[in-house]
């Protein structure tokens, strides 16, 4: 399989449409759970302007940084902690608008303004790790990411079996 990753530019939703068939390829072409996380983000990274996108795996009582693209982050964040372990405590999907309008927001870059994370899980419902994006902009990120990024984390599903 080729190892690029590029989408050809326009709004967000046409970025999505070509970036997630790349996406689900590279996933379906690869076991390896670190390997498979690791181009994930690094083709995220590459196909928009963000500032930070990676994952937090769980491990025990706390997320631990996994791979990622961008600034050195924060390793460890507790259960219910942060806008991440806030979506690993509810299971769900968070959208932040504003990062200093959500209690508890863990600022890994001063230059963080938006934020989504989406959780992922194993086959059996259970969180397993959280992808999570920052942005340098306020409002980044709305339903149209959510919907991508949410269909992105199901395909990581048999990774954490
Ligand atoms: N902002 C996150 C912490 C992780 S960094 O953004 C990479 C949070 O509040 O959980």
């Amino acid at each position: 399989m080729s190892y690029q990753v590029a989408v050809s530019g326009g709004d967000k939703a046409q970025r999505y449409a070509e970036l997630l068939p790349q996406l689900q390829a590279l996933i379906a072409s690869e076991q390896d759970q670190i390997a498979t996380l690791a181009n994930v983000s690094a083709a995220l990274n590459a196909c928009f302007d963000w500032l930070w996108v990676g994952f937090y795996l769980v491990k025990g009582p706390q997320l631990v940084l996994g791979p990622f693209q961008g600034p050195v982050a924060c390793t460890r964040i507790g259960f219910g902690k942060g806008v991440c372990g806030a979506a690993w405590q509810q299971g769900r999907t968070l959208l932040v608008q504003d990062v200093d309008s959500f209690p508890g927001h863990i600022a890994c870059s001063s230059l963080a303004r938006s934020e989504v994370v989406v959780p992922v899980f194993d086959s059996q419902g259970v969180v397993k790790a959280v992808l999570d994006i920052d942005s340098s902009r306020l409002g980044e990120y709305d339903e149209v990411d959510r919907a991508a990024l949410e269909q992105l984390a199901a395909w990581l599903t048999p990774l954490f079996d």
